[in-house]
């Protein structure tokens, strides 16, 4: 379909942030344009609908919002989601490490890597950042499968020279096999491409000096690792780091620390910190199903947000115990609850959409439904269950919402669009 369509339906998006002025844009009777993948306008249907006489037009029954974006979540974990028992340091040794072995044949990567993206459509999601294995077929895999979708994936081989034996890198051949994977990627489809230290612990101090080579030598790539995510770990960093001024201090004597810098969980920071990835410009992945899971801790939105942190939402699948970005904003707000303040439900929408966009650096291609952005939408059913039905009959849209985070999941998504298309269809 080359020529615009429209979508006629009730539509929402929180492109700027409401706990900074944001606005909400919502329009009861609205109309959505597209053309070739890109939405050329958004607005009332009575205002637009003249504007463009002679559109096909497209009616849909529900709540069309932007399409989520996961800021962080493990595909070659997707088998090991609900693994019994352990806090983090315990559970990678016991359940993770064994599966991710299994990556380095390329016929399980790839139907992992098949299951993981049409399991992230099924939930909503048409963005994400995502960890593959050590193994750079890992991520040939996962690239090959979000490019038949159309998909914005971005990805990385992980860097971990002192990991366990089974799934080893060196130096060499993690330099050599990023910049590999850098120059067979580079400006294929909607894919981008994440140097990815799996954390402090996994890389020798001449890896992480490497990493941050890559992303210099890079200004498209992002840096994608986990920080400050458990107790146990913090302690070993410390041991092993002893005159860094905290975690972050490691990643920032290599040169890992900067605008285009995506950390996972940061459930425990000090202020020193969370100030310097405010001024840095780094972004944080917040990740409530997993940081439950794990027994990691309670993140502080409201710390961060003094800070000037942007922050994004993670479901952190396998740690992470739901796909579904709905479900993971409502512990998020559970979270909240914990923490004295709650989360505003636009401001959640907005957090797991255009805020998880600004997160990965793209915040002016996809998130807000803006005009000139790719047309990556969902359409929810907020009387997806009995249960939701009742709850959100006669309610406003803030309850509605509401609701929707809190009692729904992949049963609410009715339909997913990428770039125009509808690429999940939840059956009859
Ligand atoms: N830290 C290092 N590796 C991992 C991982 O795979 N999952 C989580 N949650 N934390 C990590
Ligand atoms: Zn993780």
């Amino acid at each position: 379909m080359t020529g615009p369509h429209a979508f006629r339906a009730e539509l929402l998006s929180v492109p700027e942030d409401p706990a900074q002025g944001g606005t909400v844009r919502h329009h009861a009777d609205g109309l959505m344009v597209v053309e070739q993948g890109v939405v050329v306008a958004f607005g009332d249907h009575a205002d637009l609908a003249p504007r463009f006489p002679g559109v096909a037009v497209e009616r849909l029954p529900g709540l069309v919002v932007p399409g989520f974006v996961d800021t962080h979540i493990h595909y070659p974990q997707t088998d090991r989601i609900a693994a019994y028992g352990g806090q983090l340091l315990e559970w990678l040794e016991r359940h993770i490490f064994p599966a991710e072995a299994a990556f380095a044949d390329r016929g399980h990567a790839d139907a992992v890597a098949g299951f993981f993206l049409d399991e992230l459509l099924r939930n909503g999601t048409t963005s994400a950042l995502v960890f593959a294995t050590v193994h750079a077929i890992s991520v040939d895999a996962l690239f090959e499968a979000a490019l038949v979708r159309n998909m914005r994936i971005v990805s990385g081989k992980v860097l971990m020279d002192l990991g366990p034996e089974s799934l080893r890198d060196s130096v060499e051949s993690g330099r050599t096999e990023s910049e590999a994977l850098i120059a067979r990627w580079r400006g294929r489809g909607r894919l981008g491409y994440a140097v990815t230290p799996r954390f402090a612990l996994t890389s020798s101090d001449e890896q992480l000096a490497g990493a941050g080579d890559l992303v210099a030598a890079h200004p498209d790539v992002l840096m994608h690792t986990h920080l400050a995510e458990n107790m146990g770990e913090i302690a070993a960093v410390a041991d092993r780091f002893p005159t860094a001024l905290d975690y972050l201090d490691v990643y920032d004597r290599f040169g890992l620390v900067g605008p285009r810098s995506v950390f996972a969980h940061c459930v425990h920071m000090e202020d020193r910190a969370l100030a310097r990835m405010g001024l840095a410009g780094s972004s944080i992945a917040f990740c409530p199903t997993s940081n439950l899971f794990l027994g990691s801790g309670l993140f502080d939105l409201a710390r961060a947000d003094a800070h000037g942190v942007t922050v994004g939402i993670g479901t952190d699948v396998g740690a992470g115990t739901s796909f579904s970005l709905l479900a993971t904003l409502g512990e998020a707000y559970k979270v909240g609850q914990m923490r004295g303040t709650g989360l505003d439900p636009f401001r959640a929408l907005h957090l797991a959409t255009a805020g998880g966009a600004r997160a990965l650096g793209l915040g002016g291609r996809i998130g807000g439904l803006l005009p000139g952005q790719e047309a990556d939408f969902v359409l929810l059913d907020p009387a997806a269950t009995p249960l939701l039905a009742r709850r959100t009959a006669g309610a406003d849209l803030r309850e509605k919402l509401f609701a929707l985070q809190i009692l729904g999941d992949d049963r609410a998504i009715a339909r997913t669009y990428v770039a125009g298309h509808c690429a999940w269809r939840r059956p009859a």
